[in-house]
């Protein structure tokens, strides 16, 4: 075995230290530093270890499409670029109980209706547990092998000894490597395992997904790292105790990040949601007072969801600002532009937003929808039902444009709403549509109109 050492890391710079601080010198964060072990002299344990050759210029590199295979679940087809890459490695994390190994049952079910192999490696359920899951999803197969083992080179040997077209390891916390003097779910060990299954995915041309946990951060354990070192990264987004579950690419080497896949939890599995507007929206009424309805983008495709704030008299010193499925600071920000630039004063009430369905709006083309569902709150006027509201707010209170807004339009449209609130600057560059109004905003003063 190579000699180890210990060495520190720091989770929030990266910085390495060789003796452990309260401090990390380099960004001064506090308790920040993780305890690494690694093997002096021995390989990086990185994909780099499996490029191998003289340096070649960039004409003379060999260009060929990436060969992609369809799964079938079209959600996740989407969210993967247009389907599984060969010889990739896709991550896919998420929160207890949120869906994963579902996921990965269902896709390996359909992959091997299409006559491909898949190895499951189980480190955390035995087959007995699998075997019962697989029987509720309806998902047995003969195709798909189940495999208990966590020693990766135990791993590496029978995946080099069947040569599946698929590998599933479920998770990379649970899996090891014998050549590291570091317990499972460690930095070091979740680094040389993220590094050997690069190697297992470019070396035998096989798909490799790897289902990781969301630790208490928001991250998965091993601070980044493992985000940085794979082709792909998915995440399952929503409330484990909730119906709806969004797969987002957060990061894609073969496709457009950002693109979302939508599934409902039911008693057999995950199954797709085609039109997220139909459900996003499903319990906006249009009657009651604190709602909105925006037109957001994911990826390729336009959806609607509803905005609801709750704006009541505050019983504490300071007021509380709670957002959900949006930026929290955000929140403070549009509050001051308000109460600044709209003579909207809420400085003596809690203000609670949350987008229904348990997605996360990350686009300022939401602002608009939050402080309409503000402002009804506060005035106790409901929005028109068929009104949209899209657009971003800057701190002059001026309504800024947004992208694709025809998109946004037409979805709203489909969906049956007859206006829509939009920055003016906006409307100089969009085509009208039939069947929507569109009410031109300059100022977010001139937006609180419509309650008058
Ligand atoms: N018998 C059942 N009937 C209906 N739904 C079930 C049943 N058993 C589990 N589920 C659903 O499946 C979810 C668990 O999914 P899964 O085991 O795939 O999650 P996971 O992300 O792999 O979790 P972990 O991180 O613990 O491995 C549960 O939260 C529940 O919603
Ligand atoms: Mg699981």
């Amino acid at each position: 075995m190579a000699k180890q050492k210990r060495i520190y890391r720091c989770s929030s710079c990266s910085q390495i230290h060789t003796q452990w601080m309260g401090k990390c010198p380099q960004c001064g964060e506090w308790n920040t530093l993780i305890e690494d072990i690694v093997s002096a002299g021995a390989r990086p344990s990185s994909p780099e270890r499996v490029r191998k050759g003289a340096p070649v210029p960039l004409s003379e590199v060999a260009s060929s499409p990436f060969a992609r295979r369809k799964c079938g679940i079209e959600e996740l087809d989407r969210v993967l670029g247009g389907g599984l890459v060969e010889g990739s490695l896709v991550l896919i994390g998420g929160d207890p109980g949120i869906g994963k190994s579902t996921i990965m049952i269902q896709m390996a079910y359909h992959l091997s209706l299409s006559g491909m192999r898949i190895l499951y490696v189980s480190g955390e359920e035995s087959g007995v547990q699998l075997r019962m899951r697989s029987e509720r999803l309806g998902a047995v197969s003969e195709d798909i092998l189940v495999y208990s083992e966590v020693v990766l080179e135990e791993i590496r040997e029978q995946i080099a000894a069947i040569r599946p077209d698929v590998v599933i390891i479920d998770s990379i916390q649970s899996v090891l490597s014998s050549q590291i003097d570091a317990p499972p779910g460690s930095v070091s060990q979740i680094r040389e395992s993220a590094g050997m299954l690069m190697e297992i995915a470019k070396g035998m041309n096989t798909v490799v997904f790897v289902v990781g946990h969301v630790t208490k951060e928001g991250w998965i354990a091993g601070p980044k790292m493992l985000e940085h070192m794979v082709d792909t990264v998915l995440y399952f987004e929503g409330d484990a105790s909730g119906v709806y579950r969004i797969l987002r690419a957060v990061k894609n080497r073969f496709g457009t990040s950002g693109e979302i896949g939508v599934f409902e939890m039911k008693s057999n599995g995950l199954e797709e949601v085609h039109d997220p507007s139909s459900i996003f929206i499903n319990g906006h009424s249009g009657d009651v007072s604190g709602s909105s309805v925006m037109a957001t983008i994911e990826g390729s495709r336009s959806f609607l969801v509803e905005v609801q704030a709750l704006v009541s008299r505050t019983s504490y010193s300071m007021p509380r600002r709670i957002s959900i499925g949006s930026d929290q600071s955000r929140l403070s920000v549009l509050l001051a532009v308000l109460e600044k630039r709209a003579g909207m004063f809420l400085s003596n009430s809690d203000v609670v937003v949350n987008v229904a369905g348990g997605i996360k709006i990350n686009e300022p083309a939401v602002d608009l929808a939050v402080v309409m569902a503000i402002a009804s709150s506060a005035l106790d006027r409901p929005l028109d039902r068929g009104t949209v509201c899209i657009g971003e707010i800057g701190l002059g209170g001026e309504l800024r444009p947004v992208i694709h807004m025809e998109s946004r339009l037409k979805e709203a449209l489909r969906m049956g709403f007859t206006q829509a609130l939009v920055p003016a600057s906006n409307l100089e560059k969009t085509a009208p549509l039939n069947g929507i109004r569109t009410i031109a905003v300059s100022q977010v003063r001139d937006a609180l109109d419509i309650f008058s």
